[in-house]
């Protein structure tokens, strides 16, 4: 299946950008340092789901703020498939008692890593396969 290349140089720290791919809309965002502090003060014992759901790491690898992400050195990176756990609803950014996304439909709170903290859906915002494949470049699939 098609893979994407998303160049992000434009993406200042606090600014988000949604693509599609395969279908579904995709979430971008290169996090503030706040919201990585954030996410980095929960403990894993917190979390409604501990599993991080990332496709680019095992499948039991931890819902750490930097598992969430692009990993170390990218850690304000966060690529996520928009797509609510609980029935599909696109969550609206920067909304939410967490900071970071909420899903209108039925009142789920994803946390700054787009943890699920709060309200019906069970799992966290999944992560799809994706690199940066250069310093602005991020490939998804
Ligand atoms: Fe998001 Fe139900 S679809 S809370």
């Amino acid at each position: 299946l098609a893979s994407i290349e998303v160049n992000v140089a434009a993406l200042q720290p606090g600014m988000s950008l949604t693509v599609k791919w395969r279908g579904k809309p995709v979430f971008i965002r290169n996090r503030t340092p706040k919201e990585v502090e954030e996410a980095n003060a929960v403990a894993l014992s917190d979390l409604k789901d501990p599993i991080a759901r990332n496709a680019n790491l095992g499948a039991d690898a931890e819902a750490s703020s930097i598992d969430r992400s692009a990993g170390a050195g990218k850690e304000n990176w966060i690529v996520m498939i928009g797509s609510c756990t609980h029935l599909g609803c696109v969550p609206l950014g920067q909304a939410g008692e967490f900071g970071g996304w909420f899903c209108p439909c039925h009142g789920s709170h994803y946390d700054t890593a787009g943890r699920i903290r709060k309200g019906p859906a069970p799992q966290n915002l999944a992560i799809p396969t994706f690199a940066f494949t250069s310093d602005t470049v991020i490939t998804i699939g």
